[in-house]
């Protein structure tokens, strides 16, 4: 193994990975950086890499590219690696990797063999607390439900205080409402901690729920990362405008530096003029208005209550081209008449434009 990081920067870095089995290259060029007491989540499609990028930091394979260290101390490069019970990570899982035959507590006390029985019996009680599984202590994992067993893997992981702890789409595996309470106490209790964490998921919004930062990972490689509110109003890419949910899309010409749209012109940003773009308009961006102030208008064809938002159906006429069908998501309940005419503004921070020949897969 080579020395110390020259930068000598704290925490959990992570550069330079590539990693391939066999002749199938699995990621390409993964850099991360996270503080001690971070959160950042590692969102991406299926298969993009994002279970074998913690693989690598957890030491479970071996390196063969790039480089990962704690505090600008190596552990592991293409030189050499600190073995995995070294590196003062812990992992969970979506599986409820507990111990069958181990109660709630003797699973918890797995990880600390190496400290005093009354300090572990502190901190077993400490843990059990703050998930809220403290009366299960002498109960074995068959008898808990999904989410108790899950709380009890996060108690076991957070136990010996790891640097790191990684998180493998931990919630995937319980029902919505299950799912919302433990990622809510997931958050309060790696918060609390100092440990740098590692949240794995596919799902934009338990990303933005989680994260003090998001990493887009795509093919093997970080596409973007910064602040959930840096990801989410200036996606880097259609790919990763497209994470957070069905986007409407008008195809466009740039021209003066602005595209023209049946709801309006919008600033182009660095796109040369007559460049081909798409332009995308999350349907949130859409606001329904009365008819009557000059704006845009379009006609409702469906009005559906989704809840806390409504879904209006609309076909927009641009200057002789073919009618658009576009989506408004409106706040609570909002249901004009099918067939009746409304007034559309757009709300341009959630309006987007990229090259049309970018690609989207
Ligand atoms: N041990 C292995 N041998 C061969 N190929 C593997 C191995 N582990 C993973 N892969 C392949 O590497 C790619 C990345 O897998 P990985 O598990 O990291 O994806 P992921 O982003 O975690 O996906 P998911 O969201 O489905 O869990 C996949 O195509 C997968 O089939
Ligand atoms: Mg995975």
């Amino acid at each position: 193994m080579t020395g110390d990081d020259e930068n000598g920067s704290s925490g959990l870095c992570v550069s330079g990975l590539r990693h391939s089995f066999g002749s199938r290259r699995v990621l390409a060029d993964v850099e991360l950086h996270i503080e001690p007491g971070e959160i950042v989540c590692l969102l991406g499609p299926s298969g993009c890499g994002k279970t074998t990028t913690l693989r690598l930091i957890a030491g479970l394979e071996t390196l063969q590219a790039g480089r990962i260290s704690w505090n600008g101390a190596v552990l592991a490069d293409a030189t050499g690696a600190v073995p995995p019970e070294q590196r003062g990570v812990s992992l969970l899982f979506q599986d409820f990797a507990l111990f069958p035959h181990l109660t709630v507590a003797q699973n918890v006390a797995f990880g600390l063999v190496d400290m005093a029985k009354s300090e572990r019996d502190g901190r077993i009680h400490e843990v059990l607390e703050q998930v809220g599984m403290l009366d299960y202590a002498d109960t074995y994992p068959h008898r808990l439900s999904g989410g108790e067993q899950q709380r009890v893997a996060l108690a076991r992981a957070r136990a010996p205080r790891p640097r790191i702890i990684l998180l493998d789409e931990p919630f995937s595996n319980l029902d919505t409402q299950r799912r919302n309470q433990l990622r809510d106490l997931c958050l309060h209790v790696l918060k609390r901690s100092q440990s740098a964490s590692l949240v794995v998921t596919h799902n934009a919004e338990e990303a933005m729920f989680m994260a003090d930062r998001l990493a887009v990972m795509r093919d093997g490689a970080i596409v973007q990362s910064g602040s959930p509110e840096e990801i989410y109003f200036r996606p880097s890419s259609i790919f990763v405008a497209g994470l957070f949910g069905e986007l409407n899309e008008i195809p466009g010409r740039v021209g003066q530096g602005r595209v023209e749209t049946p709801l309006g012109p919008v600033e182009a940003g660095h796109i040369a003029d007559d460049t081909d773009v798409t332009v995308l308009i999350r349907p949130e961006a859409v606001a329904v208005i009365a008819p009557d102030d000059g704006a845009a208008v379009g006609r409702v064809l469906a009005a559906r209550l989704l809840g806390r938002t409504s879904l209006l159906h609309l076909s927009v006429s641009g200057d002789g081209s073919p009618d658009l069908h576009l989506h408004a998501r409106v706040a609570e309940r909002h249901l004009p008449p099918e067939g009746s005419v409304v007034g559309l503004r757009l709300d341009r921070q959630n309006v987007f434009v990229f090259p049309a020949e970018e690609d989207r897969a």
